[in-house]
């Protein structure tokens, strides 16, 4: 984006989003796990994210995550993602969330686009490629646990189906009968072989499940006995804020980024701050792509993946590049107008 014309402002709906990620699980895999070596290997700056709270609604929250990525995307930008959970009972999405893209070049915004379906994305894409990584070492896991089953939840079994998973027992377990039921629904409607449980009790679901997805919105560990993991499953714990420090301390654990983690209550921050050490971490899933750590079978596993604003870029990025090659991008005419130093209006 050189020369002396305006430089053009692209507004992407969430319709075109999931157009453009529709079907492409394992190339979505791809590029995620490509970010997380670009950023393991320095190509990237994602200082940590900004919690805005609010006393009026302690519940709901506004992260911003500012993020730069090098390689061959060569992007800046920003994601502005809200939680409100009351919104689920409202009828409308917890999360919501845009996302901007700046130019290397001249730093100007390219393009918003919807950022609800890329962030769910690229956190199942995550969750998918950890899976993939950390079972290598003992046999592939054939129940599945999903702890918490709003629509991340959904998002994470589509990207492991996406990516050549099938389970035999599909176990469910929410606080929730609604959700549990809803996501039931999804899981009859998209084909699955495996037989589904609905548990009622969360002891039977963890000890029924060699890979436990955590998606739930829980601010305070509600996890707290290390026996329900004697039988060493791999744990995707996406909802960072559900183990007790005493679960991470008899566990493997991993994350995307040791210093993003280690903040915010999260579990690990709370086995930090318990143990005054980061002796508890094996590393991050990089570290594992990269063979630098092993990941031993003998003992529970736990990924605690804080959520990278370079994930969002790349994949927005790869949504931007696909609605443009479709010839569907929307530009919105003189959205930036003030462009000579001396004179009003546009060049
Ligand atoms: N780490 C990341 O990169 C990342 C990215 C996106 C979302 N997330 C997290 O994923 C979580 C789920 O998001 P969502 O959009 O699916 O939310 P959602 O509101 O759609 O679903 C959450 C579900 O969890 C259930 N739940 C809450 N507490 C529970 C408990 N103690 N036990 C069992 N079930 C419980 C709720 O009833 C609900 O059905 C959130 O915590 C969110 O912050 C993490």
């Amino acid at each position: 984006m050189t020369g002396t014309g305006a430089p053009p402002f692209a507004v992407i709906s969430g319709a075109q989003v999931q157009q453009a990620l529709r079907g492409r699980e394992r190339q979505i895999t791809e590029l995620v796990e490509d970010t997380y070596r670009l950023h393991g290997a320095g190509d990237s700056v994602n200082p940590p994210s900004y919690f805005l709270r609010f006393p009026d609604r302690p519940s709901a929250r506004i992260i911003a995550l500012p993020a730069s990525i090098g390689g061959k995307l060569r992007v800046d930008g920003l994601k502005w993602i809200s939680s409100f959970p009351e919104n689920v009972a409202a009828g409308i999405p917890r999360a919501s969330a845009v996302l901007i893209l700046n130019d290397h070049d001249t730093g100007y915004p390219f393009a918003c686009l919807e950022s609800s379906i890329i962030s769910a994305t690229r956190t199942a894409a995550s969750a998918a490629l950890a899976a993939d990584w950390l079972t290598r070492g003992r046999p592939r896991p054939a129940r599945v646990g999903f702890f918490g089953t709003g629509l991340i939840a959904r998002y994470i079994h589509t990207f492991l189906a996406g990516n050549g998973w099938s389970f035999d027992e599909i176990g469910v377990h929410d606080l929730s009968a609604g959700s549990a039921a809803g996501f039931r629904g999804y899981l009859e409607s998209s084909g699955t072989a495996g037989r589904i449980t609905v548990y009622e009790d969360a002891e039977q679901l963890i000890r029924s499940s060699d890979l436990v997805v955590f998606a739930t919105i829980a601010g305070e560990p509600h996890v707290t006995d290390p026996s329900w993991f004697e039988h060493n499953p791999v744990v995707l714990h996406v909802s960072l804020r559900d183990l007790a420090p005493e679960i991470l301390l008899a566990s493997t654990n991993l994350v995307d980024d040791v210093e993003h983690c280690l903040k915010a209550s999260t579990s690990p921050h709370l086995a930090e701050q318990l143990t005054g050490s980061q002796d508890f971490l094996a590393g991050t899933l990089d570290d594992v792509m990269a063979g630098r750590v092993t990941v031993p079978a003998g003992r529970p596993v736990v990924f605690s993946p804080f959520g990278l604003g370079v994930l969002d870029l790349a994949v927005g990025k790869y949504v931007y590049d696909e609605v443009t090659r479709s010839g569907e991008l929307h530009v919105i005419d003189d959205f930036f107008h003030e462009l000579r130093r001396y004179a009003p209006g546009p060049a």
